[in-house]
C-alpha cells in the first residue's frame, strides 16, 4: 500500500543519494521499495536492510532474492535498529517512513550512532511525516489498489496520546467483486517530530540537517557538521 507513496519518493530519494557511498543501512526497510532505489543510486555498495516485522521481512527477502544483484549485496537483518549488528563505519543511512516508530531515547541513540559511525562525507536521509505535533488526524483513506478481483483499501486516523506521541488506528479492507471480504485493524504509537526539534536534537550530536526535494515530501539530509 506504500507503492503510490514511493512513486513520488523514488526520484527524490535517488537524487538525495547521488554520490553517496556504502556501506548503506536501510532502517525499517519494510517490503523493500527503498532497497531498489538505494541499490540503483549507489552501485556496488553493500546494503544492510534492517526489518523487525516478520511479515514485511518475508516480502523484503522475496524481493531481494528475485534480483541477482540485490541478492549479492543486500543483507536482511531481522531485528530492531538498535539491536542490529551494523558495520563499524557507515557511508549512508536511509530511514524512510520510519522515524516516528523510534521513541525519543531510541532516536537519540540513532543520532549518536550517526555521529560516531558516519564516514567522512557520509550522510543520512530520512523523511518527517505529519503531524509534527500531537494532533488528531481524521479518518482518511490513504491508499487503494486492485489486484485481480480484489480491491484493497487502507484507512487511518490518529489521536494525541501524550505530549510527544499519537496513536494511529489503521483499518485495511479487502473487497471481492465489490463485496466486503476481510477487514484487519492495527494500532501503533507514533512519536511526532517536527523540523525544529530535529535540527536541535541533531545539533546536540554535532550533526547538520538540510531539506532535500519538494517540501511536501519532508525529506532531510543529515551530515556531520564541519569542524
Ligand atoms: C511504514 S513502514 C516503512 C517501510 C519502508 N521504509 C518504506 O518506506 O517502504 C515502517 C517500517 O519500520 C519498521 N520498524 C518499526 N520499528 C522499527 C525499529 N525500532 N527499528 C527498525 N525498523 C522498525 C516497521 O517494521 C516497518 O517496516
Amino acid at each position: 500500500m506504500l507503492a503510490p507513496v514511493w512513486t513520488a519518493l523514488e526520484p527524490v530519494l535517488a537524487e538525495a543519494l547521488r554520490g553517496a557511498s556504502g556501506p548503506v543501512v536501510d532502517v525499517g526497510a519494510g517490503g523493500g521499495h527503498g532497497i531498489r532505489v538505494i541499490a540503483q543510486a549507489i552501485p556496488r555498495a553493500e546494503v544492510f536492510a534492517v526489518e523487525p516485522s516478520p511479515g514485511l521481512r518475508t516480502v523484503l527477502l522475496a524481493r531481494v532474492n528475485e534480483d541477482p544483484e540485490l541478492r549479492d549485496r543486500v543483507t536482511v537483518l531481522p531485528s530492531d535498529l538498535l539491536q542490529a549488528t551494523l558495520p563499524p563505519r557507515l557511508g549512508t543511512l536511509v530511514a524512510m517512513n520510519v522515524i516516528g516508530h523510534l521513541d525519543p531515547t531510541e532516536r537519540r541513540t540513532l543520532w549518536r550512532l550517526l555521529a560516531e559511525r558516519l564516514l567522512p562525507g557520509g550522510r543520512a536521509v530520512l523523511n518527517l511525516q505529519p503531524p509534527a505535533e500531537p494532533a488528531a488526524v481524521p479518518h482518511t483513506r490513504f491508499s487503494e489498489l486492485r489486484i485481480g478481483r480484489r480491491r484493497y483499501e487502507g484507512w487511518g486516523r490518529a489521536e494525541p496520546a501524550g505530549p510527544e506521541q499519537i496513536t494511529w488506528h489503521m483499518t485495511y479492507r479487502a473487497f471481492h467483486d465489490g463485496e466486503p471480504a476481510e477487514e484487519v485493524e492495527v494500532e501503533y504509537t507514533w512519536w511526532v517530530l517536527g523540523r525544529d526539534r530535529l535540527k536541535a536534537e541533531l545539533a546536540e550530536h554535532g550533526l547538520h540537517v538540510t531539506p532535500t526535494g519538494p517540501t511536501d515530501l519532508g525529506l532531510w539530509c543529515i551530515t556531520k557538521s564541519p569542524m
